[in-house]
């Protein structure tokens, strides 16, 4: 019997592997493999153009661009964020010794909800921290009309958002500082990787000085940096897939259009539309599953699913307000959250990647099709 074939939620996007040896020859030949090399340089000017943003400084992850934007801003106190994210948007709030304050989102949009921003600001808020979830915009203008009324930074998690414009421009020049996400399992990927992005030549220094221990020339250290740089390797990597990005996305985009078509009339199941104006990036496929209407919990079709070898993910599941670092936090409360539990327990993201071909979207679609209630 031949082995059935696994279909995984995501798939890394490779760069040609010999192009790649070809690069790896030129660093071999410099013998400068990391710490702001030729491809490093390469790399960031490259991204600056493709994602239309001023400024881009490059992090060896995700993460700790997320850190270092709160301690370059000097944040203290209180953090409005979402709990409808991955855990690190949160962790990032609590390594910079602040409190994160969980404030619920849109069902619509999966994004911190503006709407419910200002209740949750007190006299120690310093900073708001969106997250532009599955790619899609948060509500830039708003979130920052508020924080100018009341004095807030705001540092945008754009771990999703790569390459996402609304009417032409990147939603990466929003907030003050943004940050983005370049891991294995992102549209666009350094193996393990991220970056910063900022408006200014100076917040750049700044932001390369404490990326390298804070060090700003031979002898000088300006603070407590960290060592989160990207190598020469990964760097390489980069320059090529970004040659490729488009075409992924594109494929993404026939994905989309595939199970779109082919869930628009299941009951209990939603997904997210486009936005007109929005070049989407079709990082994700959630859906939403109402088990009264569908006829099975959410939790069930993702083990229908798994029997098929079929990989969804729950993501984002648990809400980052229901891990124990946080759950005793009095905006972690599931009442003050309902709109987030009720998305964080009704979602599957299924697969979706540059290399699915119709035959796998059909596979999905047909497990969904199987075990809905009107099938049965
Ligand atoms: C919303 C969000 N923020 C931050 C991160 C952290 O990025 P990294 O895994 O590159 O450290 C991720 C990674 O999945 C993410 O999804």
């Amino acid at each position: 019997m031949s082995e059935q074939k696994i279909i995984t939620v995501t798939s890394p996007l490779l760069p040609d592997l010999d192009g790649f040896h070809d690069l790896l020859k030129e660093i071999w030949n410099s013998k400068w493999i990391t710490n702001n090399g030729a491809f490093h340089k390469r790399l960031e000017s490259a991204l600056c153009e493709y994602l239309k943003v001023p400024f881009i400084s490059l992090f060896t992850n995700g993460t700790l661009p997320l850190l270092t934007a709160l301690q370059a801003l000097h944040i203290t106190g209180e953090v409005i964020t979402t709990p409808y994210s991955f855990v690190a948007t949160t962790h990032s709030i609590w390594w910079n010794n602040c409190t994160p304050v969980f404030v619920d989102i849109d069902p619509a949009t999966g994004n911190l909800d503006p709407e419910r921003i200002e209740a949750a600001i007190t006299p120690k808020t310093r900073a708001i921290m969106p997250v532009h979830v599955y790619g899609r915009p948060c509500d830039s203008a708003r979130i920052q009309a508020i924080a100018d009324k009341y004095g807030l930074k705001v540092v945008y998690d754009a771990a999703h958002a790569f390459g996402v414009e609304v009417n032409g421009e990147s939603i990466l020049n929003a907030g003050d500082l943004t940050t983005l996400s370049f891991h294995a399992t992102k549209v666009f990927n350094t193996i393990e990787g991220g970056a910063m992005v900022m408006h200014d030549a100076e917040t750049k220094k700044q932001i390369d000085y404490l990326k390298n221990f804070g060090f700003a020339g031979e002898v000088e250290v300006v603070g407590p940096g960290i060592n989160s740089k990207m190598d020469e390797v990964r760097s390489a990597y980069g320059l090529l897939n970004l040659e490729q990005v488009d075409a992924a996305i594109e494929a993404r985009h026939q994905v989309a259009r595939r199970y779109r078509e082919a869930l628009k009339d299941v009951p209990g199941i939603r997904f997210f539309e486009d936005i007109p104006g929005v070049r989407h990036n079709y990082s994700y496929f959630p859906v939403f599953v109402d088990a009264e209407q569908f006829g099975m919990t959410r939790d069930d079709l993702y083990f229908k699913l798994k029997e098929q070898n079929i990989l969804g993910r729950r993501y984002f599941f648990p809400l980052i307000s229901s891990f124990s670092p946080y759950r005793e936090l009095p905006s972690a409360a599931p009442e003050n959250l309902p709109e987030a539990n009720k998305l964080s327990d009704s979602v599957i993201c299924l697969p979706m990647h540059h290399a699915l071909t119709d035959e796998d979207t059909e596979k999905v679609v047909n497990v969904i099709l199987k075990h809905c209630v009107s099938a049965r």
